[in-house]
């Protein structure tokens, strides 16, 4: 899909040298994707909110090599510097890449990324570092070539390349919320990229917020790579992926409905099924962290105690995402301070709320 062997450069009419630059998001996801066959396609469908603050922003510069060549030049830095790890997998993922963007090979290539949080935190930053690297791929091919300028076009075909990057990546390209995986319950929805489900929100959700409650910034124990590996022999992954399929359908539902109670039941019982899962592997193992449990019962008990729609949301890691309405905001933020920072490490959190999707800059 997406394979295209006539994009290539006619040399004698080459391109000026240009740059493209995206801003791209993170996102939540609500049904989590865990569990992947061929290249990376997903074993269930999964919902996700696309997030606002937590961004990377990738610059791709590239001019016309006079001197033909097979191999494609990048130089890479990260936050300003050289990172020769880096460069060497996105070398590897552009290289993955050419039947998709031939031209790739006739170029010279800068590519600048940087997030917007510090690295090394223990925040994934594979979804909006990926995503925003497929937009510039886009953006450079409709640039040479004029041939991604219907919108949706464009979006789908940086989805398709963002999810060969990471999965989860996939998602980051639309606006609110997005789907990815085929589900009855989203029609045009595809294992192979992402659709828009802003559509899919009551106001409600729209305003929402997701605090990222920083509880560890060590690197993990157990890659998501390896995680997701490890479903091929997990006894409980059948009963998952259906579990998972029947979920989306339920949360589609109260996604439209604006039934705040049924969304939060879904996003605790879905982090909490991730965690299990990885518990139920084989090897087990656990990437929860003491304070990741203290915080997950004080979330219930202020919910209990306050009756605001405050939930939790997991990744594959031990740090929370606090999910709320908008209206709490002053609310929450207080509570924060008081209670819950002096669970994260150095009292550290970040702000992030559902976002308008990346931006071209
Ligand atoms: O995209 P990956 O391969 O890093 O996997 C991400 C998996 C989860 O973040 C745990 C869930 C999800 O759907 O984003």
């Amino acid at each position: 899909m997406f394979e295209n062997s006539r994009l290539l450069i006619d040399s004698s009419n080459p391109p000026e040298p240009g740059q493209v630059i995206w801003r791209s998001p993170s996102n939540l996801a609500i049904i989590k994707y865990w569990g992947k066959y061929g290249r990376q396609l997903p074993r269930n469908p999964s919902l996700s909110l696309t997030l606002a603050s937590s961004c990377t922003d990738t610059s791709l510069e590239y001019a016309f090599k006079e001197e033909p060549d097979n191999q494609i030049d990048l130089d890479f830095f990260f936050h300003g510097e050289e990172n020769d790890a880096f460069r060497a997998k996105t070398l590897a993922f552009l290289e993955s890449l050419t039947p998709h963007f031939p031209f790739l090979r006739q170029l010279q290539l800068t590519i600048q990324t940087g997030n917007s949080f510090p690295h090394s935190t223990g925040i994934a930053s594979s979804a909006s570092s990926m995503s925003s690297l497929a937009l510039c791929l886009c953006s450079l091919e409709d640039a040479l070539f004029g041939t991604l300028q219907d919108g949706a076009d464009f979006d789908r075909k940086a989805s398709y390349i963002a999810r060969l990057g990471s999965g989860s990546a996939c998602r980051s390209i639309f606006p609110h919320a997005a789907v990815w995986g085929a589900t009855p319950a989203v029609p045009g929805s595809s294992d192979e990229f992402a659709v828009p489900a802003a559509g899919l929100l009551h106001p409600a959700f729209k305003d929402f917020h997701d605090d990222i409650l920083i509880v560890s910034t060590e690197e993990k124990a157990v890659s998501s790579r390896a995680g997701h590996a490890l479903m091929e022999g997990n006894p409980y992954a059948e009963p998952r992926y259906a579990q998972a399929k029947a979920r989306l359908s339920s949360l589609v539902q109260a996604l439209q409905e604006g039934d705040l109670e049924t969304f939060g039941k879904i996003a605790e019982d879905e982090a909490l099924a991730l965690h299990a899962l990885m518990m139920c592997s084989n090897p087990s193992y656990l990437l929860m962290q003491p304070n990741t449990i203290e915080l997950l019962h004080k979330i219930r008990a202020y919910r209990a105690e306050t009756k605001h729609p405050v939930y939790f949301s997991l990744d594959a890691g031990p740090n929370i995402h606090l999910l709320y309405p908008g209206e709490l905001v002053s609310d929450i933020r207080g509570w924060i301070e008081e209670d819950l920072k002096e669970h994260c490490v150095d009292g550290w959190f970040i702000h992030d709320w559902v976002g308008e999707g990346p931006e071209e800059l």
